[in-house]
């Protein structure tokens, strides 16, 4: 568990050095997020500067962190790099697959039955290969990364969205696909569009029924879910620095809801508190030793306008409580306006549950503020209308809380203690009645409030609060009650008013737990075992993917020709599929099966050339892997955007679909297809897109000369016997040639030529 302060002290020897060399080539003051960028570059001291959103820049993080729904395909594929070890400090932690119904005991039970054996394989790769293991019920990811290993100043990535949650600590945190961090695992740089720069600017002080929660809700209202996109948002000013440091946290956990690359701010006292109750003394004494480096320069701060991108300001002292939502977290509405705004738009006023935690908002401080609100409701003999669940972040939150009275406290108004898991936050929440799909209101600190997302009913109104507003508003029932001017009437008949929160922003005894839930790695663990059943449907060790034979493609068949929109999604759908993550054919079963058909504007309805007949794509492209025939898939616009997930180049991969041609390409799935050795190609031309045909058989005619920056001849054979020749443009590198010609970037790192 221990963090790794040999590691840390090695990257603040080298900072202030890189960052005064990045300082000269700038040639002006720098920002935090650009001194941690420039002092984690692959090459080292930098020797050029980079401009922001538009140059690709290789990087050195110095961490990996992956959750357990991601984490199965990235260590199948890290496995065959031919590695004993991972080459940064690397955690697995299990919290995604964990279902809240019953409470913390029960359903951790029924979990580990149900995923025992993806637990049991995550836990033994782990063992083997130096990555350290957190156990279901140890917490959700990002708590435990804040409270055992981000530091200021580092740069990690991790397997899930909200890694960077970790800017609360004075990280850039940044989550990806799971084929980045097999790359980062393996000794490889990792690649990222050099950022723009939004700075947030928080004046004034946080008082009453105002939390850190509220400051990100007002800047997903003022930036929306895409203004955040290709951008790092740094936050500074006194209002950040009267900020603890898990409320700090919680503001860069939702930065992923509008979209940003990541946020994260400078160094200060609440982050040295914070690291000094958690453990960390030796991570404060190191990092005070470079305190100018985690932190931009002063000019920054004093006229920020100059070096940010976009700038917002924002008040803490005036600054209302907000409940953003439904379906869309930058929906805002301050408390004050909600009667309005629920009436005009035919809200259910009525709520019936309340969820705090979340990874989001899971810490002692918010525990402690909620509860401090729900022991009112007792002292006043108030009966809750709503049902109430929480779920701590950690086992060592969990732990704490109970020692501290404010589980029990919670357990008077009847609350479900859920796992120390995601749960309700990630639709692993068996809720009563959900499936009858009736309209109906909920509260919650998570971030995310999507349409189904908590609890699977697509008419469920998920509003977005912090953890006291959520305990304020299930307690009275009502969506629109405002704790600072509204009343409540308690079982005597009597009018109530609750007063603003209070709480602790640390534990006054400490941190306590007795077991953390935490594996370390073995020493040596090249004789440790890899529990992989043979006969499981869920899990599947993967074979390397055979290396290029040197030949042009000859003979292929159209697979496809996908019409509009086709993202990750379309490629490789989420929902029931999720429980294949670690399967490749199993999961492959799933491969375009949303994709919109060009010739007959139906899903999952294509032409096998072999038979004539229309059937799934996944059987077509089953059949043509069986009768030893190569296919090609062809699409639209920004095909492959979405997420970054590496299942939707591995399964065409897998059942042998040669290249993608398109118009254009969402970098990141670009990026993926090449990593797994497939073709991706681009129309040099667009509008040869229209003369691809459904019968079409093609022929590459100059694939034997693959080299950078030169097109690639492909020769497109209709039924009546007439050609199309066209010319596809690619972006491979010499590297990446490399890549395809082994059959994928893993056989070239197993290889030892990467
Ligand atoms: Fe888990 Fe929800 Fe966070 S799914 S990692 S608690 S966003």
């Amino acid at each position: 568990m221990a963090f790794d302060i040999e590691m840390i002290e090695k990257v603040y020897a080298n900072m202030a050095s890189r960052v005064d060399k990045a300082r000269e080539l700038v040639g002006r003051p720098l920002t935090l997020s650009e001194k941690i960028l420039y002092s984690h570059l692959w090459e080292g001291t930098p020797s050029h500067a980079f401009t922001r959103g538009k140059d690709y820049v290789d990087f050195a993080p110095d961490r990996v962190a992956c959750q357990d729904a991601t984490a199965q395909m990235a260590l199948l594929q890290f496995m065959h790099a031919g590695k004993n070890k991972v080459a940064v400090p690397t955690t697995v932690h299990c919290d995604h697959l964990i279902q809240a119904k019953v409470g913390a005991k029960t359903d951790l039970e029924v979990a580990n039955t149900q995923s025992k054996e993806v637990f049991d394989f995550l836990s033994s790769v782990s063992n083997k290969y130096g990555i350290g293991f957190w156990k279901p019920g140890s917490g959700i990811i990002h708590q435990i990364v804040l409270e055992n290993y981000a530091f200021p100043g580092g740069m990690m990535i991790g397997t899930d969205s909200h890694t960077v949650n970790a800017g609360g600590l004075g990280m850039l945190a940044i989550g990806v696909g799971g084929a980045d961090a097999v790359d980062v695992m393996s000794g490889m740089s990792w690649e990222l569009k050099f950022p723009k720069l939004i700075g947030v600017k928080l004046t004034g002080k946080l008082s009453g029924w105002t939390a850190p929660k509220d400051v990100i809700l007002k800047v997903a209202d003022i930036l929306t879910v895409k203004g955040g996109t290709g951008a790092i948002v740094e936050y500074f000013g006194e209002g950040a620095e009267s900020m603890s440091c898990t409320g700090k946290g919680t503001i860069c956990n939702m930065g992923a809801e509008i979209g940003a690359t990541t946020s994260t701010f400078g160094y200060d006292d609440s982050m040295r508190r914070y690291l000094a109750a958690t453990g960390r003394q030796a991570v404060v004494n190191a990092a005070d030793k470079v305190a100018s480096y985690l932190t931009a320069d002063a000019e920054v701060y004093a006229n920020p306008e100059k070096y940010f991108d976009q700038l917002i300001e924002i008040n803490l002292s005036e600054l209302e409580p907000h409940i953003n939502g439904p379906f869309t977290p930058d929906r805002g509405t301050p408390v004050s306006q909600m009667k309005a705004e629920a009436a005009a738009n035919g809200w259910p006023i009525k709520v019936e549950w309340g969820l705090i935690g979340s990874c989001t908002n899971s810490s002692y401080e918010d525990m402690s503020r909620a509860a401090s609100i729900v022991e009112q409701a007792v002292a006043h003999g108030i009966t809750p209308k709503a049902e109430f669940g929480i779920n701590p972040g950690s086992e060592q939150i969990r732990y704490t809380i109970e020692r501290d009275g404010i589980i029990a406290t919670f357990e008077k108004l009847g609350t479900k203690v859920f796992t120390n898991a995601c749960g309700p936050c990630i639709g692993q929440w068996d809720r009563e009645g959900a499936d009858k799909q009736e309209k109906n209101t909920i509260v919650h600190s998570f971030n995310r409030n999507f349409s189904k997302r908590a609890d699977g009913n697509p008419n469920t109104h998920a509003f977005v609060t912090s953890p006291e507003m959520v305990a304020a508003i299930a307690i009275s029932g009502r969506l629109d009650f405002n704790p600072i001017t509204d009343s409540l009437i308690n079982d005597k008949g009597e009018e109530v008013k609750l007063v603003a929160p209070t709480g602790d922003e640390l534990p006054k005894r400490g941190f306590d737990v007795e077991d953390a839930g935490f594996q370390a790695p073995a020493a040596d663990g090249s004789s440790v075992e890899v529990v992989v059943s043979p006969t499981s449907d869920r899990l599947q060790l993967l074979a390397p993917f055979t290396p290029w034979d040197g030949k042009n493609i000859t003979g292929a068949k159209l697979l496809i020709k996908a019409f509009g929109k086709c993202t990750t999604d379309h490629i490789s759908m989420a929902g029931p599929w999720l429980r294949f993550r670690g399967h490749l054919d199993n999961i492959s079963n799933n491969m375009l099966i949303g994709a919109e058909n060009a010739f007959n504007g139906r899903a999952n309805a294509v032409k096998n050339q072999l038979t004539g007949e229309y059937a799934e794509v996944p059987a077509v492209q089953r059949a043509y892997k069986a009768a030893g025939v190569s296919s090609v898939v062809v699409g639209d616009h920004n095909y492959g955007e979405g997420s970054s997930r590496e299942h939707a180049a591995m399964e065409p991969r897998f059942l042998g679909v040669k290249a993608v041609l398109v118009k254009s390409f969402a970098r990141i799935h670009e990026t993926n297809l090449k990593k797994q050795g497939m073709l991706a190609l681009t129309f040099a031309n667009e509008t040869d897109y229209d003369k691809i045909q459904e019968d079409d058989t093609i022929n590459f005619l100059d694939l034997t000369e693959f080299a950078p920056g030169k097109p690639l001849t492909l020769e497109f054979v209709h039924t009546d016997g007439s050609k199309d020749v066209i010319m596809a443009n690619h972006t491979y590198n010499e590297g990446q040639i490399g890549w395809f010609v082994a059959g994928s970037a893993l056989n070239l790192i197993a290889a030892g030529k990467a």
